[in-house]
C-alpha cells in the first residue's frame, strides 16, 4: 500500500448544512422502547427516552417504518403511507415524538417505502379486484405468465427473501389469472413507478409528512424503483447488493438510471421547504462511482456507504475503501456517508468476531459458527472510534452504543424475518440483530418495557450490556461512545479533510484537521508520535502503546 499525502477535498465545492457531519441515530421502534407492556416498542417509548438520545450526543434519529401496516416485514410492508400503526401509537404521539425530538435539539428522519407496497394497500386490493390492463393494476407490475396458460412466471427473477419474485394471482371469477412482481416478500408488491400517479401520490406523502416537521426520509431499496423496462431474465445471482461494476452487466432490477430523475423531483421538493430537509439513500450499490451518482447536487443529500459497512477487518481493505469513498463523493461534492450496522445486517460487534475473509452471513444461529464475543467487541470499538473521526456523516444502531451484539442462538422457532421462510430455511435472517435493547439491568424485559414482554426473547447475559450498567462506568462502551461523539463535536471531525499519514499494511493513520487518529491492525503494538497527547482510544494503551485491534485519537 503506498503512503498518500493528499488532502482529500472536494472538486464542485463542498456542500454545507448540518448533515453533513451529523451523527445520526437509527431507532427501530419495535425494539426500542416498549410504553404499553404487550411486548413491541412503540412512539411513546421512544419519546420518553429522546432525553437519553440528546444526552449521548447524536444529532437526528431516523425511524424504520412506524405507519399501518400488516407487518409482513416488520412495517418495511406499508398499508397507509399517511397514519400510524396501533401497534406504535397515533398520528398525536407522532406529533409529539417530532416536536420533542425539536425541543430536544434533534432532527428527525422517517422512513420512505417507495419501491413497493403492502398487499394489504388500498390500491393493491383494488388492482387485486381489477382487470389485466386496467389503471388500478398500471400501478403495480402484473404480467401474464409464460408457457401453457401462462403457469410460470414472466421472468427468472429472484425474490431478495428467497423463492421467486413474481406470484400468481386468483381472478374474481376463481381462475388462475396474471402475476404480479415483488422483489421482496410476496406481502411486498412492486410500485410501477412508470405510473404518473404513483409519482404524484410519493410527492404527496412526502409533503405530508414534510409539513408534520420531520427533517429527512431515508429512502428504502432506492436502487429499485425503475426496472430495465423489458423485463429481461437475469441468470446472474440477484442478491440486493449486486449494483454494477465495469466487469459485470447492470442487474435489470437494480440501479437503473431512471431512479434518479425521481430523486430530482423529491429534492426539488425538499428544497421549497424552510430548515434543511434531507433525503438518504438505503442503495446497495457498487462501486463508490456508481453510488456517488445517487448524492449529486441536486439528488439526494447522503447515501448509505454498504461497501464501508462490509469492508473486511485489515489495514489494506479498510484504507481502500475509505480512500475510494472520499474521492467518489469527493467528485459530486457530497460527504460520506458511514455506516457499520443496522436492522438488516449482523451487529457489527458480532461481525467483527468472525474469521476475516469469511463471506458475511445472514443471521446466525444455533449449530453456526459463532463470533468470537470479545475480540468482535474490541475490534468494533476500535472500528466506531475510526468510523467517527472520518469527514462526513455517520448513522448508528440503537444498541451498538452498549456493545450489544447480535443474538445468535435465537430459537428458530422465533424468527420472524421472512427471509427465514422463504429461503427454505437456508438463511436464518435478520431477527438476531432486531432484538429489543437492554436499558436496565434489574427491570422486566431490562427496561424495553414495563413488562417481560418482547416479542423477540432478550438473551440472558444482556444484563451487563444494560444502558444504567455502563453510564457513569469509564471504560464502558457507552462512556466511550458518549466522549468521542463530545470530541468529535468540539473538534469538527466531521468537516475535516482526510491527510493520510504512514498508513501500512497493519497500521491506518491519519491527521483529520488537529486530531491524528491510528488504528492498529496488526499484532505488535504501536507507539502514538512523539510528544501526541492522548484525546481517547477504544481501549486502555499499553504503556503508552496502542495495542492490536484498538483505534487512538491523540492531537499531536
Ligand atoms: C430495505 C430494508 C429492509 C426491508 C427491505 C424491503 O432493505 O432496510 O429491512 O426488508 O428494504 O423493504
Amino acid at each position: 500500500m503506498n503512503t498518500q499525502h493528499t488532502d482529500q477535498e472536494s472538486a464542485t465545492g463542498p456542500a454545507t448544512g448540518w448533515w453533513t457531519e451529523a451523527v445520526i441515530y437509527q431507532i427501530y421502534p419495535r425494539s426500542f422502547a416498549d410504553s404499553d407492556g404487550d411486548g413491541i416498542g412503540d412512539l411513546p417509548g421512544i419519546t420518553a427516552r429522546l432525553g437519553q438520545l440528546a444526552d449521548l450526543g447524536v444529532d437526528a434519529v431516523w425511524l424504520s417504518p412506524f405507519y399501518p401496516s400488516p407487518q409482513a416485514d416488520a412495517g418495511y410492508d406499508v398499508a397507509d403511507y399517511r397514519g400510524v400503526e396501533p401497534l406504535f401509537g397515533t398520528l398525536d404521539d407522532a406529533d409529539k415524538l417530532i416536536a420533542d425530538a425539536h425541543a430536544h435539539g434533534l432532527r428527525v428522519i422517517v422512513d420512505l417505502v417507495p419501491n413497493h407496497t403492502s398487499s394489504a394497500h388500498a390500491w393493491f386490493r383494488a388492482a387485486l379486484a381489477a382487470a389485466p390492463g386496467s389503471p388500478e393494476r398500471g400501478r403495480y407490475v402484473f404480467r401474464d405468465g409464460r408457457g401453457p396458460d401462462g403457469a410460470e412466471p414472466p421472468n427468472d427473477w429472484r425474490s431478495v427473501f428467497g423463492g421467486p419474485a413474481w406470484t400468481r394471482v386468483t381472478d374474481p371469477d376463481g381462475r388462475p389469472g396474471q402475476w404480479y412482481l415483488h422483489l421482496f416478500d410476496t406481502a411486498q408488491p412492486d410500485l410501477n413507478w412508470d405510473s404518473p400517479e404513483v409519482r404524484a401520490e410519493f410527492l404527496d406523502v412526502l409533503r405530508f409528512w414534510l409539513d408534520r416537521g420531520v427533517d429527512g426520509f431515508r429512502v428504502d431499496v432506492a436502487h429499485g424503483l425503475i426496472k430495465q423496462a423489458d423485463l429481461a431474465d437475469w441468470q446472474e445471482p440477484q442478491e440486493i447488493l449486486s449494483g454494477s461494476d465495469a466487469q459485470r452487466p447492470r442487474p435489470p432490477m437494480w440501479d437503473q438510471d431512471g431512479v434518479h430523475e425521481i430523486y430530482r423531483e423529491w429534492r426539488r421538493l425538499l428544497d421549497s421547504y424552510d430548515g434543511q430537509r434531507i433525503l438518504v439513500a438505503e442503495a446497495w450499490v457498487e462501486p463508490a462511482e456508481r453510488l456517488a451518482r445517487y448524492v449529486r447536487p441536486d439528488e439526494m443529500h447522503q447515501a448509505f456507504n454498504f461497501e464501508y459497512l462490509l469492508a473486511a477487518w485489515t489495514a489494506p481493505a479498510q484504507y481502500a475503501v475509505i480512500t475510494r469513498s472520499l474521492e467518489a463523493t469527493d467528485a459530486v461534492g457530497a460527504p460520506t456517508t458511514w455506516v457499520l450496522s443496522n436492522h438488516d445486517v449482523v451487529r457489527h460487534a458480532s461481525r467483527l468476531g468472525l474469521p476475516i475473509g469469511v463471506p458475511r452471513p445472514n443471521g446466525i444461529g444455533v449449530g453456526d459458527p459463532q463470533p468470537d464475543a470479545a475480540l468482535g467487541l474490541r475490534r468494533a470499538r476500535a472500528a466506531t472510534l475510526l468510523m467517527l473521526a472520518l469527514p462526513g456523516s455517520a448513522y448508528l444502531y440503537q444498541g451498538e452504543e452498549l456493545g450489544l451484539p447480535e443474538h445468535t442462538a435465537l430459537p428458530d422457532e422465533a424468527r420472524q424475518d421472512p427471509t427465514w421462510e422463504r429461503s427454505g430455511h437456508t438463511e436464518r435472517g435478520r431477527d438476531g440483530c432486531r432484538v429489543p435493547i437492554p436499558w436496565e439491568a434489574d427491570a422486566p424485559s431490562y427496561g424495553f418495557g414495563p413488562t417481560d414482554a418482547s416479542w423477540l426473547p432478550q438473551p440472558a447475559s444482556w444484563a451487563e450490556y444494560a444502558r444504567d450498567r455502563q453510564a457513569g462506568t469509564p471504560g464502558s462502551t457507552y462512556e466511550m461512545y458518549r466522549t468521542v461523539l463530545r470530541l468529535r463535536r468540539e473538534h469538527d471531525l466531521g468537516r475535516g479533510a482526510l491527510r493520510w499519514l504512514a498508513s501500512g499494511d497493519e497500521v491506518l493513520h491519519f491527521r483529520t484537521g488537529e486530531v491524528g487518529v491510528l488504528t492498529n491492525f496488526g499484532a505488535a503494538a504501536v507507539p502514538l508520535p512523539e510528544g501526541a497527547e492522548l484525546l481517547h482510544a477504544s481501549c486502555p494503551l499499553d504503556d503508552g502503546l496502542v495495542p492490536t485491534d484498538a483505534t487512538a485519537w491523540y492531537r499531536p
